[in-house]
């Protein structure tokens, strides 16, 4: 071993500088060529957490996102639908853990974000702080809400992160089945008695603006927005797809025989897109801060699930360990296994 003198050790840090140079360029080339990151590639900090921040709070989304309808799978009113919201609440779980998975590439734990979602320091969508009052409301939000993250997540399905990008492809299939159960549930409902048709009216009333606000704020106040779509992890801006999903949802309410609880909504000639009314941002910001109707009761409740499915990840890692023990056995399961309510 040769000491290293000052000479060299300034050559040394040049070299290093023209290195981390010649990464950042490749890096903002692939970009710019449209060519996907993977997770060896080297990329700037700043990216890898912000990627980090938008898929644990998507995957904290799809794992909170079961409890209001799952609060509905023992009252479904029939077999069929029973099975059918039994199958959307547990498609979810496997967003959840998509999505973890994918985060994982990233150098961060499944355990770390988890506790980090328990102990209110990651958010999750502020859409499922909003309770679930009647039977109605499976279908608002399968229509609405499912409906929204689509139109949200489809064009994140070219994000320039590889493994987040694949994890859409999958995912999105998925969400375009729930968005159809929601719609045909409704649409069962506002064709049957005066009473269904009042309670899927209702639904939609009150699901219609969080659903909105499911964009995020409007683009001049939108934090992360404009550095997200520099690197291709947002293709369009928050208000471009707001508008979007509601040039949706206009014909769709049409044929629903339900209408959207918006006086404003008009075409607009010149945008060949429709207008709406202001959306309620203060009530945005107190559903942000934790005072939304459920906010407490989602996170005691996921809290709790992670404490009773504490017996399922001790189960998996003594099984792993014993496995990887045993010579010529592969270490099956080698990682815990995540209980979800
Ligand atoms: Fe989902
Ligand atoms: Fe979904």
């Amino acid at each position: 071993m040769t000491a290293v003198t000052a000479e060299e050790a300034t050559q040394g840090a040049a070299d290093g500088a023209a290195a981390d140079a010649a990464r950042a360029e490749a890096f903002d080339a692939a970009v710019a060529a449209d060519d996907r990151i993977e997770p060896r590639d080297w990329m700037p900090d700043a990216y890898r957490a912000s990627l980090v921040r938008q898929m644990a709070q998507h995957a904290h989304s799809e794992i909170i996102g079961m409890q209001p309808e799952a609060n509905w799978i023992s009252r479904a009113p029939s077999l069929r639908r029973k099975a059918i919201l039994m199958a959307k609440v547990q498609d979810e779980a496997g967003h959840g853990l998509y999505l973890y998975s994918a985060a994982e590439t990233l150098g961060t734990s499944r355990e770390e974000l988890l506790d980090k979602l328990h102990a209110g320091r990651q958010r999750y969508s502020s859409i499922f702080n909003y309770p679930t009052l009647t039977w109605a409301d499976v279908g608002a939000i399968g229509w609405l809400v499912d409906g929204a993250a689509i139109t949200n997540q489809v064009p994140l399905c070219r994000c320039s992160y590889g493994p987040y990008a694949r994890a859409m492809v999958r995912i999105c299939k998925e969400e375009s089945f729930h968005q159809r159960q929601g719609y045909e549930l409704l649409l069962a409902l506002s064709r049957g008695t005066p009473a269904q048709h009042e309670m899927a009216q209702d639904a939609v009333n009150r699901w219609w603006w969080p659903s909105l606000m499911m964009f995020g704020p409007p683009d001049d106040a939108s934090a992360h927005s404009a550095q997200s779509m520099a690197w291709k992890i947002k293709r369009h801006s928050n208000d471009e797809l707001r508008r979007r999903f509601v040039d949706i949802c206009v014909p769709q309410a049409e044929a629903l025989g339900l209408t959207l609880p918006d006086p404003d909504i008009r075409w607009n000639e010149e945008l060949g897109q429709h207008d709406y009314g202001a959306i309620d941002w203060t009530e945005f910001q107190e559903v942000l801060k934790g005072n939304g109707p459920c906010n407490e009761e989602r996170l005691a409740q996921r809290r709790r699930a992670h404490e009773e499915g504490a017996w399922v990840r001790d189960a998996a890692a003594a099984y792993a360990d014993r496995h990887a023990e045993r010579p010529g056995t592969s270490g099956a399961a080698a990682e815990p296994v995540e209980a979800t309510a």
